[in-house]
């Protein structure tokens, strides 16, 4: 939080997010209104956030990142939500970090504000699973807010890239750490020192999606159909299963099997345990507590 408060001032002088107070937004949950950022819950246990500064193609400026921050928390502590789809408009999920805001930092600045740190909150924060659907500009930190996601959704069309090399600097927000990781080194290299741009398809078939679907209505859906069947199961095992396999990104092999085996062994303590294995035995749907 320090992290936010600092960088506030920073970013109001050099007035990054200038749209008009017209297009706040009040979110459904709560009495928190947002200026870059759309706040739903379209079913039951789905939390929504769209990114919403059409006129700068959803350019990530401070201001939006601490809403966005805001938001997601504000899920993760939510009594309704199981899971958060976390989307763009169809012409862009984000172009990037804001370059206008960025242009004058200096290196004492940025590094004195921790500027951009701030942005790992949005992984290191929420339990729960979170969805990217991605339609249009997924570019420099656009791409990195979609691989910060669990489940990465996209249209085939979508425009993935690392642009920065084009801008004189390299990614910073992870990156080139998450797509090295996701597609490979010899290719995540050609992308990074070329700057080229890679389109939903490509993304699906090297394995950063998950899925690429034909258009942005099929792609809202599809996303919206994986939410309801993830909120449909107990949330304890939910967050669970998505702590198990992200450890695997951390730890070798053996650590990683010996963890998993931890949260199985600790699940025998779970309600939903219990009510799932009975359900299956009497051949009814569980009922979930989330206990
Ligand atoms: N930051 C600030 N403003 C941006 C922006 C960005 N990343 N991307 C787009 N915009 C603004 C444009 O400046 C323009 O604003 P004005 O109308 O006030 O001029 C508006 O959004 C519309 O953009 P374009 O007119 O350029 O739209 P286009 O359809 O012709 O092109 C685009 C779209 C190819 C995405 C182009 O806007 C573009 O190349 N954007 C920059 C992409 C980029 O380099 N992203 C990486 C940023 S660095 C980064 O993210 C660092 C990191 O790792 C965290």
């Amino acid at each position: 939080m320090n992290t936010l408060r600092t960088l506030r001032p920073l970013a109001s002088r050099f007035q990054p997010c200038t749209l008009p107070k017209t297009i706040r937004q009040f979110s459904a949950t709560s009495s928190k209104s947002y200026e870059y950022i759309l706040v739903s819950e379209p079913k039951p246990g789905v939390g929504q956030v769209t990114l919403n500064r059409p006129k700068a193609l959803n350019a990530l400026c401070t201001p939006l990142i601490t809403e966005l921050n805001q938001a997601l928390d504000e899920f993760n502590t939510s009594d309704s939500v199981s899971v958060i789809l976390l989307t763009g408009s169809e012409k862009a999920f984000a172009a990037g970090a804001d370059i206008k805001e960025m242009a004058p930092l200096t290196f004492s600045e940025a590094y004195k504000t921790s500027f951009i740190e701030s942005w790992s909150q949005l992984t290191s924060r929420v339990k729960k699973p979170i969805i990217a659907a991605v339609s249009g500009h997924a570019l420099g930190g656009g791409c990195e807010l979609a691989m910060m996601a669990d489940i990465l959704y996209c249209t085939e069309q979508a425009n993935f890239g690392q642009p920065e090399i084009k801008l004189g600097t390299v990614p910073g927000a992870g990156g080139s750490q998450r797509l090295t990781r996701a597609i490979g080194k010899s290719r995540a290299m050609e992308l990074i020192l070329t700057g080229k741009s890679f389109s939903g398809a490509d993304a699906a078939r090297w394995g950063l999606a998950a899925r690429a679907f034909s258009d942005h209505a099929a792609l809202m859906e599809g996303a919206l159909k994986t939410a309801e069947t993830i909120a449909g199961n107990s949330r304890v095992a939910v967050i669970a299963a998505k702590e198990v396999v992200n450890k695997s990104q951390d730890l070798p092999l053996r650590d990683g099997v010996e963890y998993e085996r931890r949260v199985f062994h600790s699940l025998f303590g779970s309600k939903d345990q219990k009510v799932g294995m009975q359900a299956f035995a009497e051949k009814k749907k569980p009922e979930w507590t989330h206990e």
